[in-house]
């Protein structure tokens, strides 16, 4: 039994030698140390030898299970650091790739504005349209009832891309857009960028953006008018701010106003923010389609009548969140966007 027991010792160590991975190293431990494994065998036939030589045979069968298991972890630990070279050999790390984990946005203060200003005509029955932003002359002019020597169509005033196509100057356009493509009765919003050769301050730019509103029905007067954007109004800044309304032109509305609404830091009190009147100036132009501009598009102006009005959207946001600079807007700065 001593010679079976040194030769199970020789015969491990000798294959320890060939074994290249851990597969191996695994069933070779199996079969050495393993349940059914040689010494576990030999332990078992003990019981067949004499009282003195139980506990020689048992003293060395666990010497050799001991040698046996350490030449294995110390064979495991040689595997693993074998692998990592063969790791570190194949792979290489690019240092130079951000780690950064990608921060992800939020709707720009502006699209905010201009989605919540929509959603509240949505809940009004309004539908929502779009239209370009490169328009024809006849569209954004023309068709609006603007007259050849309206300041408006000046090359000073206008970007144009030839003469019968530009930048559109407002989102009035897409009335006639709207009116051509659906007809009477229409409730419609359009929201978006508008183009004019404005130099940059803090309250100008040469793009910004407008809402523009449009009904078209039976029966609608001016009451109607001044009732929606009066509930709108409150809807948006509150319940407690009044509109107020004063005449005003406009080519494509008659009569037509400008709308002026509290002013939202004082609530009415007057400060400095308006001129102490308690009013912010100029909020909305408005008015009732003229009628002209309903039968240039196809709708019988007898017996149809509608509203309009546009409003600013950066103006709305600006007041919105007390935002006094409108380049802001379009800086694309995080430290002011992260803000909202
Ligand atoms: N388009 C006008 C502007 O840019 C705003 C406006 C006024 C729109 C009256 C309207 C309106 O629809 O009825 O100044």
């Amino acid at each position: 039994m001593k010679d079976r027991l040194e030769e199970l010792r020789d015969s491990a160590l000798k294959e320890l030698q060939n074994v290249v991975d851990m597969a191996d190293l695994e069933s070779l431990r199996v079969k050495f140390l393993g349940k059914k494994g040689e010494i576990t065998s030999i332990l078992r036939d003990m019981g067949k030898l004499s009282a003195e030589m139980r506990p020689v045979i048992g003293q060395m069968a666990n010497e050799v299970r001991s040698e046996i298991e350490d030449k294995i972890s110390e064979a495991k630990e040689l595997l693993k650091e074998k692998m990592k070279e063969a790791k570190l050999a194949t792979e290489t790390i690019d240092v130079t790739v951000s780690t950064e984990k990608l921060v992800r946005g939020h709707r720009h203060p502006l699209i905010a504005t201009a989605e919540e200003l929509e959603d509240l005509f949505i809940s009004m029955g309004f539908k929502v349209v779009t239209g370009p932003e490169v328009e024809t002359v006849e569209n954004n002019f023309d068709a609006l009832n603007t007259p050849d020597n309206h300041p408006s169509r000046d090359m000073s005033d206008t970007f144009y891309i030839n003469d019968h196509i530009l930048l559109r100057t407002q989102t009035s356009p897409v009335q006639i857009r709207a009116m051509k493509k659906y007809g009477a009765p229409l409730r419609m919003v359009s929201a978006g960028r508008t183009f004019r050769f404005d130099n940059v301050d803090d309250t100008h730019s040469p793009m910004f953006h407008q809402l523009e509103g449009l009904v078209v029905d039976e029966n609608i007067s001016l009451a109607n008018l001044i009732h929606t954007l009066d509930i709108f109004v409150k809807e948006l800044f509150g319940d407690d701010m009044k509109t107020r309304f004063r005449p005003h032109y406009f080519p494509f509305t008659e009569p037509s106003a400008e709308v002026d609404v509290t002013c939202i830091k004082c609530r009415g009190e007057g400060c400095p923010s308006c001129n102490f009147t308690g009013w912010s100036m100029e909020l909305l132009g408005c008015g009732m389609v003229h009628p002209k501009v309903l039968e240039t598009c196809g709708i019988d102006s007898e017996k149809y009548t509608g509203f309009a009005f546009g409003m600013g959207i950066d103006r709305i946001t600006m007041v919105k969140y007390g935002i006094n600079d409108i380049r802001m807007l379009f800086d694309n700065d995080k430290r002011f966007l992260d803000q909202f």
